[in-house]
């Protein structure tokens, strides 16, 4: 169907959240729920196609146009910089991007400074603009432990609850961005198919709002 509009979320947790936005806005898509593995699912009369993608990959779905719209986490798209249009905070998957590190940590200016983190894009952008020299060390998970173990000095990582950073003695030094999930558009498909996704997005928004 020409007109089905593809919406890629983002696989896991805030998935089943974001898929329940869309579903309270009037896009629901019943097989979703089935316990099965498929990763595809579609509604044509409520015009919608659904595809499970990883949640780092949602965006270049979208860039590149195999998705019209995405659901994506602010973290990612400041990370990747994709080339899309960002349309509504969904206001869920809230944390917060923070740089954190050992109780008391204190910078020596004459050392460069060790950076573990999965946001190395962001992380050297936040450091460039105070004009610290950092050692990147990119990791892709369990960022914690580069400080106890003594691979850095910080991090910069997710902070949502504050429970891994308390439980591993770490803590925020500053916070960078606050984080959330974001509703993207690809930008060719925002000019074909204006209509549907403005729709879509009008009828989440009075589902956040409600
Ligand atoms: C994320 C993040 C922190 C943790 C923060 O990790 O990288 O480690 O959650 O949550 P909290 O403040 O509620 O403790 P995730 O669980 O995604 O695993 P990862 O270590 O593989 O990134």
């Amino acid at each position: 169907m020409a007109d089905m509009i593809n919406v890629a979320l983002p696989k896991g947790r805030l998935g089943d959240t974001v898929y329940e936005l869309f579903e309270r806005a009037g896009f629901e898509c019943p097989s979703i729920r089935e316990k099965n593995r498929k990763l595809v699912f579609e509604n044509p009369e409520a015009g919608v196609r659904y595809f499970w993608v990883k949640p780092s990959d949602v965006a270049i779905y979208v860039e590149r146009g195999a998705a019209d719209i995405g659901v994506a986490g602010k973290d990612i798209l400041m990370e990747a910089k994709t080339d899309v249009y960002e349309l509504l905070d969904l206001n869920v998957g809230k944390c917060r991007m923070a740089v954190a590190g050992p109780k008391g940590f204190c910078y020596d200016r004459d050392n460069e400074l060790r950076v573990a983190t999965k946001f190395v894009n962001v992380a050297r952008e936040f450091y460039a603009s105070s004009g610290t020299d950092i050692d990147i060390i990119h990791l892709n998970g369990s960022i914690e432990l580069a400080p106890i173990l003594g691979l850095s000095d910080v991090i910069v990582d997710l902070v949502e609850t504050g429970t891994t950073l308390k439980e591993n003695n770490l803590e925020i030094i500053e916070v960078i961005a606050q984080i959330s999930a974001r509703l993207i558009s690809n930008k060719s498909s925002f000019k074909f198919k204006t209509k549907q996704i403005e729709t879509i997005t009008r009828r989440l928004e009075e589902v956040i709002e409600g």
